[in-house]
């Protein structure tokens, strides 16, 4: 597969998420959460394997003793094209495809190095506010929620008991999600996988207005790609649970780690961000079969030309058709 520095070139990155989606929705509502996983990077692993380019993953599985593949700082890629860094969740929301329940996505952000950032995160909590364009330069992660949906509403011209906030259920957010509800708002609660609600944040058709709340670094650093691309704005900032993290983040992340981080501290310049559905949620439809084929919905995004491309995708599966099928069986 050839990488070109051009326009062309987020289409290869599609490649990888819909054969990281594929693979992984054979697990879809199987209870094997690392099965689908394993699936999930080995497919992405082969994709990235055949491009054209010189690239290094900065946010994947893992660290390298702790991850057999898709590691961060594993080169990948024919090393014959751009130098690229790469930022991958094979499959976000490993649960969400082992139960088959919504919102689980393939998923990936990348730069040309020089050209675009992306913020090496350590593998510790983020509290994010992620907002869409409409609702950019209005809110502020250091005031109380109550305050910020007040302000969402008025910039989206509606009362704050029509606006929908994401929110992952974990016992960390009941106060935030009593706040919001005593401040009118409705919460959206999920399970798992605020990546994909954080991203359907941004598409004012997604009937979601906003994500609050605490989930994974890397997977904030991936949502700042997309903010970028559709012009949101996303504020965030770490959180250290375990002793090590802080000290690991101090070596990776410049500055300091207490303040504010802007959308442009995690991603900056000219990304792409691409994203495949495996089961059905806020933001895409998941992998669907019927008669020898599956049909695919994925989200490509550029931040230097702000285009968002919503894809389907048939793949043939059978090399016969549903009409010579039943010819055969006949
Ligand atoms: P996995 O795909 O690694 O299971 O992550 C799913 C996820 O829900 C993310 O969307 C979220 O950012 C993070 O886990 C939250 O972490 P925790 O489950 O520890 O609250």
């Amino acid at each position: 597969m050839r990488i070109n520095v051009d326009q062309q070139k987020h289409l290869d990155f599609l490649r990888v998420t819909e054969a990281a989606a594929l693979a992984s929705s054979r697990w879809v509502g199987k209870g094997q959460r690392d099965a689908a996983d394993q699936a999930a990077c080995e497919a992405m692993r082969a994709e990235l394997g055949a491009m054209h380019m010189n690239a290094t993953i900065v946010i994947g599985e893992g660290e390298r003793d702790e991850a057999p593949m898709l590691y961060i700082g594993e080169t990948m890629g024919l090393g014959d094209g751009p130098e690229v860094q790469i930022a991958v969740d094979p499959l976000e929301g490993t649960n969400l495809c082992a139960n088959g329940t919504p919102n689980a996505i393939s998923v990936l952000a990348a730069c040309v190095e020089g050209e675009g950032y992306l913020m090496h995160a350590p593998d510790c909590y983020m509290e994010k506010l992620v907002v869409g364009p409409e609702c950019a330069g209005v809110v502020d992660i250091t005031v109380p929620p109550r305050i910020n949906v007040r302000l969402m509403a008025k910039a989206l011209g509606k009362d704050v008991d029509e606006c929908i906030i994401g929110v992952l259920d974990r016992p960390r957010h009941e106060d935030l999600i009593r706040e919001l509800r005593e401040a009118g708002c409705r919460v959206h609660l999920v399970p798992d996988g605020d990546l994909s609600v954080a991203i359907a944040a941004l598409d004012p058709d997604s009937g979601v207005d906003g994500l609050m709340g605490i989930g994974g670094a890397p997977e904030g650093v991936i949502t700042a790609a997309a903010v970028l691309c559709t012009g949101g704005e996303m504020q965030a900032r770490l959180k250290f649970t375990i002793d090590g993290q802080r000290e690991r983040a101090e070596k990776m992340v410049d500055g300091d780690l207490d303040r504010v981080f802007t959308t442009s501290d995690l991603a900056r310049g000219n990304v792409i961000f691409a994203a495949t559905g495996i089961t059905s949620g806020d933001l895409l439809k998941g992998v669907r079969f019927r008669h020898g084929c599956a049909y695919t919905e994925s989200i490509v995004m550029r931040s230097e030309s702000g285009l968002i491309r919503r894809i389907e995708t048939t793949f043939r599966l059978s090399p016969t058709s549903p009409a010579e099928r039943r010819k055969l069986s006949n």
